[in-house]
């Protein structure tokens, strides 16, 4: 009697320990997901989403982290990890491998630069996590979604509205985004297609890497060559107030007109209302849009492989009526 209730107690035993083992392989596989995987899948409680920051250096990458955290705060089954690469692209690959390491359910990506960051966000949709690319694209096509606004559209927008305000002629500086990016590549090729034709020449350009102090140091090289510059166009607001304290600092900075992109509130649009800025076209950091789509994805649903956001131009003319929309 005594052998039997022992018995009895011991498959008892492995029956609940079998039944704790299928629960944690369940919740296991539960955390690795991917696009299509996902719909499969059980709703979780909770999802954890992790969020590689190329750097937060500038203004505008501290803005896309608030509006994804102000986004995520609405959804109490949402929480962010964010981690910042400091411009370092090395550790952004390591960010993402340690996202794919901690089983999150899904990642959002704002790289550095093209090519490099590729791999590990391919190595991440093969693991089954989604992974949604932000403002800065990475090459071929595996990836769950890209958000961002039309780069080419910007600098050509931002190209005709230099021909137009010079006149169809002139001399214009300009300072690169990190070429190495799309961004960067972008910006320039839609600006050089507007000024083809035209008599506006570019007579020096050089890749500021998106950085301030770079593009001031550019535009003291930019004046002590040429002794008459009539614009800079710059790939950002920061290059752009950059160019102008080297301007300033050698006395000539009404001689030419000033053009960046991003138009922050607080940062370009801010610098046209003061008069140190002619033009800011805007740049939306896609934080909120990211969040929308993240949910989506981790609920099953699918999203659009591409979501493009809109811009708009802040001048003298518009700025007051908060800007106009480009067409
Ligand atoms: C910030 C930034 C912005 C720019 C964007 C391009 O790091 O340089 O100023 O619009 O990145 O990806």
């Amino acid at each position: 009697m005594r052998l039997f209730n022992r018995a009895t107690l011991l498959s008892l035993l492995f029956a609940v320990s079998a039944l704790l083992l299928a629960g944690c392989g369940q919740s296991e596989s539960n955390s690795s997901g991917g696009a299509n995987a996902v719909a499969a899948k059980k709703p979780k409680s909770t999802y954890t989403i992790g969020m590689s920051q190329c750097n937060l250096g500038e203004p505008w990458r501290v803005e896309m982290n608030a509006q994804i955290k102000a986004a995520a705060d609405k959804h109490p089954n949402l929480q962010v990890v964010f981690k910042d690469a400091q411009n370092d692209t090395l550790k952004q690959r390591a960010h993402v491998e340690e996202f794919v390491s901690a089983g999150v359910d899904l990642i959002l990506i704002s790289p550095k630069e093209a090519q490099p960051l590729t791999e590990p966000v391919a190595k991440a949709m093969d693991a089954g996590i989604p992974v949604i690319v932000l403002d800065r694209a990475v090459l071929g096509d595996k990836y769950t979604c890209f958000i961002g606004a039309d780069n080419k559209k910007i600098g050509h927008a931002a190209g005709e509205w230099i021909v137009k305000k010079l006149g169809g002629k002139g001399k214009v500086v300009e300072l690169k985004g990190l070429m190495t990016s799309i961004p960067g590549q972008d910006r320039n090729s839609g600006f050089r297609d507007a000024i083809a034709g035209t008599a506006i020449e570019v007579i020096f350009d050089a890749d500021m890497k998106w950085l301030e102090p770079n593009a001031r140091q550019e535009m003291e090289s930019a004046l002590a060559r040429f002794n008459k510059i009539d614009c800079v166009y710059a790939h950002n607001d920061p290059g752009a107030h950059g160019a102008y304290l080297a301007a300033k600092a050698a006395g000539r900075e009404k001689e030419m007109i000033f053009v960046g992109i991003d138009a922050l509130p607080q940062e370009g649009v801010a610098y046209v209302q003061q008069g140190i800025l002619d033009a800011t076209f805007q740049y939306p950091t896609g934080g909120a849009e990211a969040i929308d789509a993240a949910l989506k994805i981790l609920q099953g649903q699918t999203v659009p492989k591409k979501i493009v956001l809109g811009s708009r131009v802040f001048d003298k003319e518009t700025v007051a009526q908060g800007g106009r929309p480009l067409e």
